[in-house]
């Protein structure tokens, strides 16, 4: 049987009430496996954003459980929640959510020093897969001076860092070729990874 990380049962999200009740995402099960890719598309309002908020435990579902490697994720406390995203979930926001006050090596090792590395040891990992991912020359960059293809790479950084067992995608990267993503799973250990995209 193929393992399971990251299980889905009958996961409903309803926001608001009554008149005004919408059902996001009505009773929706999916396991993603090792490794394995799942694309999540539908038109616009079909939930997409509902879902994969969900399925990286930035919102709980009205109904329903989910499951990563093991821990029942949709159980946990509020205050449990940042911690399994900082160690388990890498965001790629279609916006990017870059910090515009630090550079491309801080944006990425902020997040590495958050997990508990040194600030030696987050900038040497920032620096490794800035260059993994063509932006040695950027480093010191701020956002504002980075073109947008650069500011997603910075953005893929930021979400491969901590080696997360889920790589959660908000509308496909141009930048994210096949090439890049054997890259980076290269610099990072080889470790395999889940990826959920969706747009
Ligand atoms: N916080 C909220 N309160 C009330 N309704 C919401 C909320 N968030 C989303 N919705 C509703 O849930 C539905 C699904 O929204 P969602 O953002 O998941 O769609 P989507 O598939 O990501 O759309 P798009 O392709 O336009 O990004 C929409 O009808 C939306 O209006
Ligand atoms: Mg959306």
């Amino acid at each position: 049987m193929t393992a399971v990380t990251l299980d889905l049962r009958r996961v409903t999200k309803r926001f608001g009430e009554g008149d005004a009740e919408v059902v996001a995402v009505r009773d929706v099960s999916l396991a993603v496996a090792p490794g394995e890719v799942v694309l999540i598309m539908g038109p616009s309002g079909s939930g997409k954003t509902t879902l994969l908020s969900m399925m990286g435990a930035l919102l709980r579902p009205t109904m329903g459980s989910i499951h990563l490697d093991g821990t029942v994720i949709s159980d946990l406390s509020e205050g449990g929640l940042p911690d399994i995203r900082l160690h388990h979930f890498g965001f790629v926001f279609q916006d990017f959510n870059l910090l515009s006050a630090l550079t491309a090596i801080e944006n990425v090792a902020l997040v590495a020093e958050l997990a508990g590395l040194s600030g030696r040891a987050a900038r040497t990992k920032a620096i490794g897969l800035l260059t993994e991912l063509g932006l040695g020359r950027r480093l010191d960059f701020l956002p504002e001076k980075l073109s947008g293809g650069e500011k997603q790479r910075v953005s893929i950084a930021r979400a491969l860092v901590n080696d997360p067992t889920v790589i959660s995608l908000t509308n496909r990267p141009q930048t994210w070729t096949a090439e890049s993503a054997t890259r980076s799973r290269g610099c990072s250990g080889g470790s395999p990874r889940n990826r959920v995209e969706a747009w």
